[in-house]
């Protein structure tokens, strides 16, 4: 979860490190320091935001320096507890992203030897382990240390006997190196980097760095240097600003109408009304696949129920869907299943456990993800990529849509190539889906009526949100979305399932939102709202434009742009987005950056 960020170059190191860790919060934000070589190691760190360590930090010259924003595992929130984490002798300074499984009995066997601890993590034993076998080399150190760690790691250490280096390992946590016109960095995540450089190299699981501020030298474990290739990443900036929106969640939401045309750039020929892959993704879709397993967490598991639907619509393959966090312990491993991985991240540690244990299994496995070069990238057979630019609220918003963006491309491309899917019908979906950036901006244009109805229920302490069918994920997500940014309880429910437990959670103050569509469940989900209605709870149906009738039977409504298809899902995520968005921010809430949570789930 941590984000990471080193600096070493031209520019004094502070003012580097704070910029860059600002645009890190996102990461954790329970804590936050810097360690600077400045002659000596000076280390400052600070509870709560990266603003508390700036005002802390004095003049420095130093060019060569570590910053680090923290997500608690080990121990609690505290000033002891937030990273860098120095050696007894003050020289060693190190931040850490990862848990050390084994790091009791290496801290009882370093407190033997006299080390003083000061904090209860586990990061910091790697700092006093590093000092026992420091000889004058800071990259032979890390390296005879590595050796006795079990667990996940991101680290970056400096000394101040060797000003001007920095080294870098990693192990199943992100690390990525930023290539610059002299001066280097090392970041967990690229946005991190990119007002400097746009140039980065991935660093692989048991890979060591050393950067100065003119070169840049990776080797393996063995001390073999590597070659790495350097990536030209096509973000900007101003990707990775709010750009006078007052959270980047708001920001995230209107950039839709261009992520999904961006999720769709290079994929559709409207001429051949086929769908365009690159080779290896099209090798995995065509190779007689007899089932498909779903992996993801969170928002992107509620995106792969929606394509579980799309698929199975489309095509004749039944789809499996599973929590990562369960598929690598109970997975069904089935050789012939393709397994598609959802992560905007690439990085949840839940996520690539499965992936991996997908593939001991002997699986082939396709990731859906928003981050070129994450490590889902690059443990998986093939990717498509979400194309969506970075995305910083910890709510996922515009991944999502363009994750099922994906997905209906996949479903299409299945359908086409297995012949359940005419080309007529194809071609209807295409048009449905080129339809939908437009009818997203009528959506975002209705903004002040979904504020209307954030007051109504701004006040509840607890929402429910019922769909039938293909609205049944998005009720799952629409609840999460709630939850999440507005500490609002709510729930997601088929809505036929209400009858079976839930209804006895319904009072007069717990508002219920539908969504309803013309489609074969319309008359069960009218009925639905007529039994939730008869217990006194008022509904707000989320319903096509042209339904003239939920009026009589819903208490608000808010309508979004007959399209016909099942396209349609992706303006409906809007609506239940910007809903979200306005309880948050009546309630005052930190929309951006929820309480206890953080963007990249990197610790299983
Ligand atoms: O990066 P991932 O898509 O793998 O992240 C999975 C979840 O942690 C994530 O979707 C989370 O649920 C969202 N931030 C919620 O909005």
């Amino acid at each position: 979860m941590c984000g990471i960020i080193g600096y070493v170059g031209f520019r004094k190191a502070s003012t580097v490190l704070i910029d860059c860790l600002k645009r890190l919060d996102y990461r954790g934000y329970d804590s936050a320091g810097v360690a600077i070589i400045d002659k000596k190691m000076k280390v400052y760190k600070e509870v709560g935001e990266i603003a508390n360590v700036e005002k802390t930090i004095p003049k420095l010259d130093g060019t060569t320096g570590i910053g680090h924003t923290r997500w608690a595992t080990h121990g609690k929130v505290n000033k002891e507890n937030a990273h860098p984490h120095v050696s007894c002798n003050k020289k060693i300074a190190l931040i850490h992203n990862g848990i050390i499984e084994n790091y009791k009995k290496l801290r009882e066997e370093l407190e033997k030897n006299g080390h003083i601890f000061t904090s209860q993590t586990d990061t910091e034993t790697i700092v006093h382990l590093i000092e026992q076998e420091y000889k004058g080399n800071l990259e032979d150190a890390v390296c005879s240390v590595l050796k006795k760690l079990k667990g996940s790691y991101a680290l970056v250490v400096i000394c101040e006997d060797e000003p001007g280096k920095i080294v870098g390992a990693r192990k199943e946590s992100p690390l990525v190196i930023g290539v610059g016109d002299n001066e280097n960095f090392l970041a967990s995540d690229i946005p991190a980097l990119l007002k400097y450089t746009n140039r980065v190299m991935y660093l692989d699981d048991g890979e060591v760095c050393i950067i100065t501020k003119d070169k840049v030298t990776v080797f393996d474990s063995n001390k073999k240097q590597i070659k790495k290739k350097e990536n030209i990443i096509d973000w900007t900036i101003k990707d990775a600003e709010k750009s006078g929106f007052p959270h980047f969640m708001l920001k995230e939401i209107y950039d839709q109408p261009d992520t999904i045309h961006q999720a769709l750039r290079g994929r559709i020929s409207e001429i051949n009304r086929s769908i365009e892959f690159p080779i290896r993704v099209e090798k995995l879709l065509g190779n007689g696949i007899d089932s498909i397993h779903i992996v993801a967490c969170g928002t992107s598991y509620y995106s792969g129920l929606v394509g579980k639907y799309l698929i199975e619509q489309l095509t004749d393959i039944p789809v499996i869907v599973e929590l990562a966090s369960e598929y690598r312990f109970f997975g069904i491993k089935n050789k012939s299943a393709l397994v598609i991985a959802i992560t905007q991240s690439g990085e949840t540690a839940d996520t690539l456990a499965a992936l991996r244990q997908a593939e001991n299994s002997g699986c082939k496995t396709l990731v859906i993800t928003n981050m070129i070069g994450s490590t889902a990238t690059r443990i998986s057979d093939g990717f498509l990529l979400t194309q969506s630019g970075p995305e910083i609220g910890v709510a996922a918003t515009k991944t999502f849509t363009a994750q099922i963006v994906v997905l209906f491309l996949i479903a299409l491309k299945l359908g086409l190539l297995r012949r359940t899917l005419g080309s007529d019908e194809a071609y209807h979906h295409i048009i449905g889906l080129k339809e939908i950036p437009q009818q997203i901006r009528q959506v975002l244009e209705k903004n002040n009526d979904i504020l209307d109805v954030a007051k109504k229920i701004s006040h509840a302490q607890s929402v429910f949100f019922i769909g039938r069918g293909i609205n049944y994920p998005l009720s799952l997500e629409g609840a999460l979305k709630l939850k999440e940014i507005s500490y609002v309880h709510a729930e997601g429910f088929a809505a036929g399932e209400l009858k079976h437990g839930p209804f006895a959670l319904l009072t007069k103050e717990t508002p219920v939102v539908a969504i309803v569509t013309h489609d074969a469940t319309y008359e069960k989900i009218l009925t639905n709202i007529g039994e939730v209605k008869a217990r006194g709870s008022p509904v707000i149906a989320i319903a096509d434009e042209q339904d003239t009738d939920i009026i009589n039977q819903a208490d608000f409504v808010l309508s979004f742009p007959s399209n016909n298809d099942l396209s349609s899902c992706l303006s409906i995520t809007v609506i239940l987005q910007l809903l979200a968005y306005h309880v948050a921010n009546l309630r005052k809430c930190s929309i951006d950056k929820p309480r206890n949570l953080a963007k990249s789930v990197t610790v299983e």
